[in-house]
């Protein structure tokens, strides 16, 4: 819906205001950090490591940001329930849902999902840094798995990474939640191209630039 009473016009332009610059660098940090971690998986576990710490840093940013940011950031300015989101979506689909200046109801839902999804993936991670290695911050909740004499016996023929690597309950948790967010990333950016396409505007530009027609 068109809806510019709080957003600023420019004088320059006809454009509003939509995305303030903490949104737009949280979300390119976010898919600069987790492509990276996603890439390494457990090579490089220091870089790896940070890229996820720095993952779980912005989307802590991000979720006080929903709730004392401006307007357009809030997540009372976007959550809906599921109803509505599936009922936009549809929509979508047909062509017929209304343009939004800030998120759509299934967009805002899929923020939801991908910043608990990113959640999962980090602190898993640092459970899992916690049980095979005894490291970060999480190493004083969790029991250090050390390898067993199995394990340490097939490392000898070259197989006991492989029979550690399987003992980890965490690093499964984390593999799986890391998965699923790339899925989730894959719909979101289906669901940006559609809105895009539907709308006929480029929305990954004003997530760029922060600005969108009225
Ligand atoms: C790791 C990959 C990605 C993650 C974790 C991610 C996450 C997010 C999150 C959390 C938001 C909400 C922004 C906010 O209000 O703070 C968002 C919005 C958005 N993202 Fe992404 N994103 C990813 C990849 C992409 C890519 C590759 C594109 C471009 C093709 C994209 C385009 C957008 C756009 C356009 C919005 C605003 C949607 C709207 O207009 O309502 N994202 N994304
Ligand atoms: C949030 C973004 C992150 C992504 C996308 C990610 C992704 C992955 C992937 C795909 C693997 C390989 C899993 C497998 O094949 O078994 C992996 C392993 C691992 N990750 Fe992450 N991770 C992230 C964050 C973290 C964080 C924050 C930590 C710890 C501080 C961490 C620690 C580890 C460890 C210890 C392993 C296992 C290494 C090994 O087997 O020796 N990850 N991660």
């Amino acid at each position: 819906m068109n809806d510019p009473t709080n957003a600023a016009v420019t004088a320059h332009s006809e454009t509003l205001k939509v995305w303030d610059p903490l949104i737009r660098a949280s979300h390119w940090l976010l898919v600069a950090a987790f492509g990276l971690a996603y890439v390494l998986e457990d090579d490089f576990l220091t870089l790896h490591s940070w890229a996820g710490y720095t993952v779980a840093g912005v989307v802590a940013v991000r979720v006080a940001w929903g709730f004392v940011g401006p307007r357009r950031a809030r997540f009372s300015d976007f959550l809906t329930g599921p109803g509505k989101a599936m009922a936009y979506f549809l929509g979508l689909l047909r062509g017929t849902s209304p343009r939004h200046v800030g998120h759509s109801p299934a967009g805002g839902i899929m923020i939801l999902a991908l910043l608990l999804s990113l959640t999962g993936t980090a602190l898993s991670g640092m459970a899992t840094l916690a049980e095979e290695k005894g490291q970060g911050p999480l190493a004083p909740y969790i029991a250090h798995q050390t390898q067993t004499p199995e394990a340490r016996e097939g490392d000898e023929e070259g197989e006991g990474r492989r029979r550690h690597k399987k003992e980890g309950v965490f690093e499964e948790v984390h593999e799986f939640f890391a998965n699923f967010t790339v899925f989730l990333v894959i719909l979101h950016v289906g669901g940006v191209l559609l809105a895009s396409q539907v709308h006929g505007e480029n929305l990954t530009r004003s997530m760029v630039t922060g600005r969108k027609r009225p």
